[in-house]
């Protein structure tokens, strides 16, 4: 029988750290506290200490805690944010939601990820904050887009939802811009730390900014019923808190299974006829997602399928081509880079429970479907 790789696999995820989560949630449901309590507590410590963050603060989701970072830089209507066309489209509907415009850039082709030159390029007058992306866990450059930011006054949020511990130049992500360090994370089930629900939050370097962040997570409450700020809702639950506290423990492991299995994919993947990622040298990546490039990505995709491969394209459209920020006025042939690579680009399966049968599986449909493609078989 064929061995099938699924994209994802939560059976094998959530089977391999059960206990640890039903015990979890015991301690939970006998504590009879179920909205940022202890659990929320103990996570914001551990993720700080955890992340290389002075503080970290829990909120919802990641499209909040972009939100959250953009609104306590005090970013609002009228504004302008730029960041790249290239990511989940919830990092731009986090600065629509500010009242700001997202401005899209193209992406540097060797890294996919916001080019520097293209950014400082869309910098107007109106322009108040930047948002990289470190996208597939693989660090952006930060160092020409720090001082991009300096020369104009821009704040930095940097959207680390891909990549929970990632590294630029030995420090980091979500910290690199020091004192003012504000980095967003998610918690989507599917992310390197990934909680049984919704969950996010934020990497701070000053804790004046966490407590106005935790002030404005909570409705902007100074205290109960008093509303000092025009906070939203975005509180993380206890139980997704105690979950992620048991995901963290085991986070160290899961990089290094992903970081080990993305060597392997490299190496093997070498000679094939296929575009696949480099981590650059100034990055220690955390490798979310595996995306390799092909001309044909749609024929590798159902040869790979036909073969029992999982795959999925993060991500298929470009921001600024997408319906909902039309009334941006994005047109096609606007960010070559961007456009020609959405149409090439292939998530391969890779999360820590894959196991080495697997993973060879992957690699062996891989090199025989594009040969297959070439040869025109
Ligand atoms: C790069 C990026 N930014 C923002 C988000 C939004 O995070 P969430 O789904 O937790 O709101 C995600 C994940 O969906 C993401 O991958």
């Amino acid at each position: 029988m064929r061995a099938e790789v699924p994209f994802v696999d939560f059976a094998a995820h959530v089977g391999a750290i059960r206990g640890e989560v039903d015990e979890a949630v015991a301690r939970v449901l006998d504590s009879g506290w179920f909205i940022l309590g202890p659990e929320v507590e103990a996570l914001e410590r551990e993720l700080a200490a955890a992340l290389g963050a002075r503080e970290a603060v829990a909120v919802a989701n990641g499209t909040e805690a972009l939100q959250l970072a953009l609104a306590v830089r005090e970013v609002g209507p009228g504004d302008e944010v730029v960041t790249t066309s290239l990511s989940a489209a919830f990092t731009a509907l986090a600065i629509q939601a500010t009242g700001a415009r997202p401005v899209f850039v193209d992406v540097d082709p060797g890294t996919l990820n916001l080019d520097p030159e293209a950014a400082a390029g869309a910098v107007t007058p109106r322009t108040r904050a930047l948002v990289p992306v470190h996208l597939y866990g693989h660090p952006a450059d930060m160092d020409p887009i720090l001082d991009l930011a300096r020369t104009h006054g821009l704040a930095v949020v940097e959207d680390a939802c891909q990549a929970h511990g990632a590294r630029y130049r030995g420090r980091p992500v979500g910290t690199l811009a020091g004192e003012a360090g504000l980095g967003a994370l998610s918690f989507y089930p599917t992310k390197n730390l990934g909680a049984l629900g919704d969950g996010g939050a934020l990497l701070v370097n000053d804790a004046g900014v966490a407590a106005r962040l935790r002030q404005l997570r909570n409705g902007g409450q100074t205290d109960r019923y008093r509303h000092g700020l025009p906070g939203i809702n975005s509180r993380l639950d206890e139980l997704q808190a105690a979950i992620l506290r048991v995901g963290l423990r085991h986070l160290p492991g899961w990089t290094e299974r992903r970081r080990a299995l993305a060597a392997f994919y490299g190496e093997a993947l070498r000679d094939a006829e296929l575009d696949v990622p480099r981590e650059q040298e100034y990055a220690r990546s955390v490798h979310h997602l595996f995306v390799v490039r092909h001309p044909r990505r749609d024929a590798l995709a159902a040869a790979l399928r036909e073969r029992g491969i999982g795959t999925l394209i993060h991500y298929p459209i470009p921001l600024h081509l997408q319906p909902a920020f039309a009334p941006l006025g994005g047109a096609p042939g606007d960010l070559p880079v961007v456009e020609k690579t959405a149409g090439e680009i292939l998530s391969l399966p890779l999360y820590p429970e894959m196991t080495d049968a697997q993973a060879e599986r992957v690699v062996d449909s891989v090199r025989d479907s594009v040969r297959t493609l070439s040869t025109g078989d």
